[in-house]
């Protein structure tokens, strides 16, 4: 019997979907247990975390060695409890004897690196690195509107947009409940507020997309890819996620809703459709296997996608972590196969690595 151990930061996260693979889990003759990365032993290299009974249909504590398979869901803040599991994890990567669903991906300038050089270069909005308050300003004298979104990303959290006009500087950005925006009356204000900003963590910097539909509400195609049972990647399904009239982002924990896409694309004039879709197509089918070829081997990924006003197409962010809300909203009847997936290539994994 195969053990897949799932990895996150605090055991009671994503109780749901783990407890959902789990109870799915004695078909394929696997056992699912969790924890988290910090709670190994050193001198023994045991884990302590819970295992999935299905005689009680519960989670019980337990001690056990390194599983089989790991599915890693551990995101990551800037707090000590995240570098210290963070660190564990990169060396269980790179051990030999471990075999991980999927190795993850870097983090957004990385990627660009990567696929702003590739077939793909075309759809990514130019970025560039953060490196001086002076920096963004002069490239607000180009752009007049851009984005500043944290390098390593975080869910919608931490991205600013910054607008400048004759005098003065207007910053918006998004919290929960509403959005907090700030005018700066002339240029030394603003350098100050970056100076602080930018000490915080890395920034990147894009030009502000209106990534937004007729309604002024910003929104993007949430597509999530899958290896199946060969290990062929396959698109699993695809959801619109459309933010609150006038806000900056359209992602979900900023108060998102979430339509399906069939419903989008109607909305769309007819003429364009069949190029949309056809765009969407070639970068679903392109991207997983550029990134194997440059990165890691990775078991599934969360692509949005914006449409401008124009209805130019642009990769917005690539995630090797990716939720599974907006699917499990617009297309409900994909739920079995998404509790399943991860079993069915985890014993995939097993299988050709016993061939090895
Ligand atoms: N260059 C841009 N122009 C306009 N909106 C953007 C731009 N970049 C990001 N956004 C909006 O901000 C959201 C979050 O950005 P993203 O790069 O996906 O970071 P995160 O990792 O926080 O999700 C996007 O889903 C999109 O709605
Ligand atoms: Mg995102």
């Amino acid at each position: 019997m195969l053990t897949l151990g799932f990895m996150t930061l605090q055991l009671k996260n994503e109780h749901t979907y783990f407890t959902e693979i789990a109870g799915r889990a004695l078909k394929y003759d696997i056992e699912c247990v969790r924890f988290i990365p910090a709670s190994m032993d050193p001198t023994t290299e045991m884990f302590e975390g819970e295992l999935y009974s299905h005689q009680q249909n519960r989670w019980l504590k337990k001690k056990f060695p390194l599983p089989d398979v790991l599915y890693d869901r551990c995101f990551y803040g800037e707090d000590f409890h995240s570098r210290q599991c963070k660190g564990i994890v990169s060396w269980l990567k790179s051990k030999d004897n471990v075999r991980f669903l999927g190795y993850g991906l870097p983090n957004k300038l990385e990627l660009y690196e990567v696929l702003s050089n590739s077939k793909l270069s075309a759809y990514l909005p130019k970025t560039v690195k953060v490196t001086s308050p002076l920096m963004v300003q002069s490239l607000l004298q180009t752009f007049q509107r851009i984005i500043l979104k944290p390098s390593n990303g975080s869910q919608g959290n931490g991205v600013y947009y910054i607008e400048m006009q004759k005098r003065h500087y207007i910053v918006k950005t998004d919290k929960l409940e509403q959005q907090v925006s700030r005018v700066f009356a002339d240029e030394a204000l603003l350098l100050n507020w970056l100076e602080r900003l930018l000490k915080k963590k890395e920034f990147m910097l894009q030009p502000y997309l209106s990534l937004t539909n007729e309604q002024h509400e910003p929104f993007d195609i949430r597509s999530l890819l899958q290896k199946d049972r060969n290990g062929n990647w396959i698109t699993v399904g695809k959801g619109i996620r459309q933010g609150k009239v006038e806000r900056i982002v359209s992602n979900l924990s900023a108060g998102a809703t979430v339509i399906d896409y069939e419903t989008w694309i109607q909305s769309i004039p007819e003429q364009k459709r069949n190029f949309i879709n056809e765009e969407i197509k070639f970068i679903l089918e392109s991207l997983p296997h550029l990134l194997e070829e440059n990165f890691h081997p990775l078991f599934e990924l969360g692509v949005d996608i914006g449409v401008a006003k124009d209805h130019s197409i642009w990769i917005l962010d690539v995630n090797s972590k990716p939720g599974r809300k907006v699917l499990l909203t617009s297309q409900p009847g994909l739920q079995d196969y998404l509790y399943e997936s991860p079993l069915l290539y985890a014993n995939t994994i097993m299988e050709r690595s016993i061939l090895e």
